[in-house]
């Protein structure tokens, strides 16, 4: 189903101040097995997640392995697979095209420039994510307006353009403590990285540590400039 401008205003009219939970039921209901929670083990993934599975245990939940993701976020697709008793779907990269580009361009191409940076992670998550894609017509993510600059605009119920989907941010008003309540309340599992100075979790090579007071994402892509600083994943343009 397509959604015009105006069907997307009338959703966020009508969902503007319901709980998350109350969103998910809806667009579960409408969408079933042709949506899914796009997880990268976050915080607000990991909240998502147990919101999902209380709604129906046999929601999909997928994630993009990268390959070089830390010990710590693949320890926590374990654990998170455990405590649920669920098999999250995990996406990885063609090898040949993974293969190429590190013969070409060597194994950490990202650190040399912007566009080596991009090309790394349209192979290693966007290519991967137009594959998930084939099988939804609805994607649950984790996103929250405060977490930067470059998602102030975005909105709870939105149209995605370049993939052809609905995308559905049900945690967008937020506030990174209301995340950490409900991680704490319903004893949800975290990454432990998030107790050793890292708000904001991707690839290994490109995340670092932050300082108390920093911003949460200033420790992803830390040597960009901040207006650059997201994967593609969420940006509308081609
Ligand atoms: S990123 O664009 O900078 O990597 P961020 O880590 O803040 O994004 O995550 C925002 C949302 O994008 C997550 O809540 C999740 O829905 C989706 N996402 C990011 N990385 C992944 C991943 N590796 N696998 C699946 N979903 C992801
Ligand atoms: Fe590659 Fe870094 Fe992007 Fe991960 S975040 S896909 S390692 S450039």
């Amino acid at each position: 189903m397509r959604y015009t401008k105006e069907d997307i205003e009338e959703l966020n009219r009508r969902f503007a101040d319901a709980e998350p939970q109350e969103l998910l039921r809806h667009f579960m209901g409408v969408y079933g097995e042709r949506m899914a929670l796009s997880s990268s083990l976050s915080i607000e993934d990991q909240a998502l997640t147990d919101m999902i599975l209380g709604i129906d245990h046999k929601a999909r939940i997928f994630t993009l392995d990268t390959g070089r993701l830390f010990p710590e976020t693949y320890a926590l697709i374990d654990k998170t697979n455990l405590h649920y008793d669920i098999k999250m779907e995990v996406f990885c990269p063609q090898t040949d095209a993974l293969q190429e580009m590190v013969r070409e361009k060597g194994i950490n191409l990202f650190y040399e420039s912007l566009e080596k940076r991009h090309l790394c992670c349209q192979i290693r998550k966007l290519e991967p994510l137009s594959r998930a894609f084939r099988t939804m017509d609805a994607w649950v993510c984790g996103l929250r307006r405060s977490q930067s600059i470059t998602r102030s605009e975005m909105r709870c119920v939105e149209w995605d353009e370049r993939h052809g989907l609905l995308k559905i941010n049900p945690l967008i008003d937020w506030s990174e403590e209301q995340v950490w309540t409900y991680i704490r309340n319903h004893r949800v599992p975290y990454n432990k990285l998030h107790d050793q100075g890292y708000p904001s979790i991707g690839c290994q090579p490109c995340t670092r540590a932050v300082q108390p007071g920093e911003d949460i994402r200033s420790g992803r892509w830390w040597w960009e400039d901040p207006k650059h600083r997201e994967c593609g994943l969420h940006s509308q343009k081609e």
